[in-house]
C-alpha cells in the first residue's frame, strides 16, 4: 500500500501508511487477546481501498464487507480469507454465489431465513444470525433466536452457525444502553453452544465483557478513535491516511474584506491569507466552516470562508510559508479526528469521502 492517485502530478493526494494499518490490526489484538479478529473492510475499507487492506490486513482472521458486491470482488482478486456479508444475500442467485465463493452471510430477517433453508445449495454457506439488542437497525428478536439457531444448525445449507449483534454507543461508554445490549445478548446465548461476536472498536477498547469468540473493529484499524475525549493518540493507534496538498498562493487580505464564495468570512484584521489546493472535489468536506484546522509548516492553521471545488483558503498570519509549501489536510501531523470534530461530523464520513475520490473498489 503505497501513494495511489490518478495522476503523479495531482497536488491534493492520499497517502496510505501500511505499516500503520497492520500496527493497528496488533492494537487490536492487545486489546482482545484471544479472540478472532474480523477485520471490518466495507466502505472501501472506510476511503482506504478494500483490496489493497485486505492484502495489508493478512494477519486478521476473517473480513466483513457491507454488501455482497464488495465481497465477490474480494474473491475476484484472489482473496481466500473467510468473508461475511453485513447486509446478508437478498435473492437466490446472490445465495448461490455466497455458495460457490465459500462466502458467509448474516441472516437478519425472516425472509433469508426461508430462503436459505428451502434452497439446495450445492456447498453449504456459514451463517451468522443477527439479533437486534436495542440497536433497532438490522437484527432478529431476541425472542427468534432460539428458533432460527435451532432451523440452521439442523439445515444441510448451513456450515458454522454464530450469533451476533451490534452496540448502538459504544463510543459513549457510560450510556446505560451498553449494558442493556450485553446483557440482553447473554440471555440468549447462555445457553447455546455458539461462537458470538459483538464488539465494534468501541466496545473492543472499553467493553471486555463483550468481545466473546470473535471481535469486529473498523475505525481503530484505521487510526481514528471513536470515542470523542480520548484521542488515537493516546489509545496507541496510529494514521494511516495522510491527506496533503501543497500552498499555491499566499497574499495580504485587509480588514473588512471578504474572502471566497457567499464571502462568509470576513476578515477582523489585516492578514495574509494562503491558498490551498485542494477542496470538496478532492474529498475535503464542503460543510468545513471557519476555522478548522489545517496544518501547515509545523503550525495549525484556521479554514477561512467557504471551501471550494479545488481550493480552500487559510490564514497564514504569522505563518513562515512559500508558495509550493506541503499542507496536510488530516494524517500523522493533525488527527482526522481533530478535522472531523471541528466540521462536526465523524472520522468515517471524511475518511470514506476523501478516499472515495482516490480509491476505486474495484482496482
Ligand atoms: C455490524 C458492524 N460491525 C462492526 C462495525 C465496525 O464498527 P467500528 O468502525 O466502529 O469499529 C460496523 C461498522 O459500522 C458494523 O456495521
Amino acid at each position: 500500500m503505497n501513494e495511489r492517485c490518478s495522476s503523479p502530478w495531482r497536488r491534493a493526494r492520499v497517502t496510505l501508511n501500511a505499516n500503520a494499518l497492520s500496527d493497528n490490526l496488533n492494537r487490536v489484538r492487545s486489546f482482545a487477546s484471544g479472540c478472532q479478529v474480523m477485520a471490518v473492510i466495507k466502505a472501501n475499507a472506510y476511503g482506504h481501498g478494500m483490496l489493497q487492506a485486505a492484502e495489508q490486513l493478512a494477519q486478521a482472521d476473517l473480513f466483513a464487507v457491507a454488501m455482497p458486491e464488495e465481497a465477490f470482488a474480494l474473491r475476484a482478486s484472489g482473496c481466500t480469507k473467510p468473508l461475511l456479508v453485513l447486509h446478508g444475500f437478498s435473492n437466490t442467485a446472490e445465495l448461490e454465489k455466497f455458495s460457490e465463493l465459500n462466502i458467509a452471510s448474516v441472516i437478519h430477517q425472516h425472509q433469508q431465513l426461508k430462503s436459505l433453508l428451502a434452497h439446495r445449495l450445492s456447498v453449504p454457506i456459514d451463517a451468522w444470525i443477527k439479533v437486534d439488542t436495542g440497536m433497532h437497525r438490522l437484527g432478529i428478536s431476541p425472542d427468534d433466536v432460539d428458533a432460527y439457531f435451532g432451523q440452521l444448525r439442523n439445515s444441510a445449507n448451513t456450515g458454522k452457525v454464530y450469533i451476533m449483534s451490534h452496540f448502538a454507543n459504544a463510543d459513549d461508554t457510560d450510556n446505560s444502553l451498553n449494558n442493556i445490549q450485553l446483557e440482553s445478548f447473554l440471555k440468549v446465548t447462555n445457553d447455546i453452544d455458539v461462537d458470538c461476536s459483538m464488539a465494534n472498536s468501541a466496545a473492543v477498547m472499553r467493553l471486555p465483557k463483550s468481545h466473546f469468540e470473535v471481535v469486529r473493529p473498523g475505525i481503530m484499524l484505521y487510526g481514528s478513535s471513536p470515542f470523542s475525549a480520548v484521542t488515537a493518540a493516546e489509545l496507541g493507534l496510529r494514521a494511516v491516511m495522510q491527506f496533503e496538498s501543497e500552498l499555491i498562493d499566499i497574499k495580504p487580505v485587509k480588514a473588512g474584506e471578504a474572502i471566497g464564495y457567499g464571502s462568509t468570512y470576513v476578515a477582523e484584521n489585516d492578514i495574509m491569507m494562503g491558498v490551498v489546493a485542494a477542496g470538496y472535489g478532492d474529498g475535503y468536506p464542503r460543510h468545513a466552516g471557519n476555522a478548522t484546522p489545517v496544518w501547515v509548516n509545523d503550525r495549525c492553521c484556521d479554514l477561512l470562508g467557504r471551501v471550494s471545488m479545488d481550493s480552500i483558503c487559510i490564514d497564514l498570519t504569522g505563518v513562515a510559508a512559500s508558495i509550493g509549501d506541503r499542507v496536510v489536510l488530516w494524517g500523522d501531523e493533525l488527527s482526522v479526528d481533530a478535522v472531523a470534530s471541528a466540521c462536526d461530523t465523524i472520522a468515517y464520513e471524511l475518511l470514506c469521502n476523501a478516499g472515495a475520490a482516490y480509491f476505486s473498489c474495484r482496482e
